[in-house]
């Protein structure tokens, strides 16, 4: 079984949804980025006034910032392992190859109309990072975490201007890595345009294929 994963796609194609339920089921520790970068931003440490402007913006923020965010959590963590939402370019990705092993790279590739519909209607609890869709996967109660109760927020780049920038970026930057993991034969593609469960029976018949 692959148990060192990163996941790989554009913005709303649902690599943290399914981080989070497969982290859950198998027990693997997950790294956000950008869970990381918005809790700093939140508690207005210095490195979330340097990653604000770049979120703020739909851009990335420098690989030297991120990089030491993967490197220190990295090495808190065991063997079972999801990285969503990084490497995030090839300079990261071989900086991530340099500190840790990776089994496989899942790419979600989902076309493009349905992601900013997924993202514009995405709420996410601050407190545990679940995350729901107004439309799609509606928490049990209007407006609260099913888990903790906690009062859903908007996150401020899941506006329809900055996700189109998010998207765009996505290509620039980070699509080269599909090419990258599938030179190196690390490369998973599951069809993320699908319902939830269906991405999920993908990413676990990938994970566990020998
Ligand atoms: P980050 O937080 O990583 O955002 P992202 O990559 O843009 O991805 P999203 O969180 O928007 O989408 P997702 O694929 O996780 O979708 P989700 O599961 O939530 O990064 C934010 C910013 O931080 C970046 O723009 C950058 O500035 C910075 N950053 C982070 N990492 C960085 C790095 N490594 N380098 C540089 N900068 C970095 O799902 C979306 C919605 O769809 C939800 O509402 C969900 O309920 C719904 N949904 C999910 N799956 C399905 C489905 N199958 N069917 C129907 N609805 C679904």
């Amino acid at each position: 079984m692959k148990t060192r994963l990163v996941f790989l796609g554009p913005p709303g194609a649902g690599k943290g949804t399914q981080a989070l339920l497969i982290a859950g089921k198998y027990s693997f520790s997950r790294i956000a980025t950008g869970d990381i970068l918005r809790e700093a931003i939140t508690r207005e440490t210095a490195l979330g006034r340097r990653a604000k402007d770049f979120m703020d913006n739909g851009a990335l923020v420098p690989d030297d910032i991120v990089n030491e965010i993967l490197r220190e959590k990295i090495e808190s963590t065991g063997n079972g392992y999801i990285i969503d939402g990084y490497p995030r370019t090839i300079p990261q990705a071989d900086f991530l190859s340099g500190v840790a092993s990776v089994d496989m790279a899942v790419y979600f590739d989902a076309p493009e109309d349905i992601l900013v519909q997924r993202i514009v209607n995405r709420r996410v609890c601050p407190k545990c990072n679940a995350v729901y869709n107004t439309s799609e996967n509606p928490p049990k109660t209007s407006g609260k975490c099913d888990r903790d109760g906690s009062d859903l927020v908007h996150r401020s780049d899941d506006v329809e201007e900055i996700t189109r920038e998010r998207i765009k970026t996505f290509w620039q930057k980070t699509a080269p890595l599909v090419d990258y993991y599938f030179r190196r034969g690390l490369l998973a593609k599951v069809s993320a345009g699908r319902t939830l469960e269906e991405v999920t029976a993908e990413i676990e018949q990938a994970i566990n294929s020998s």
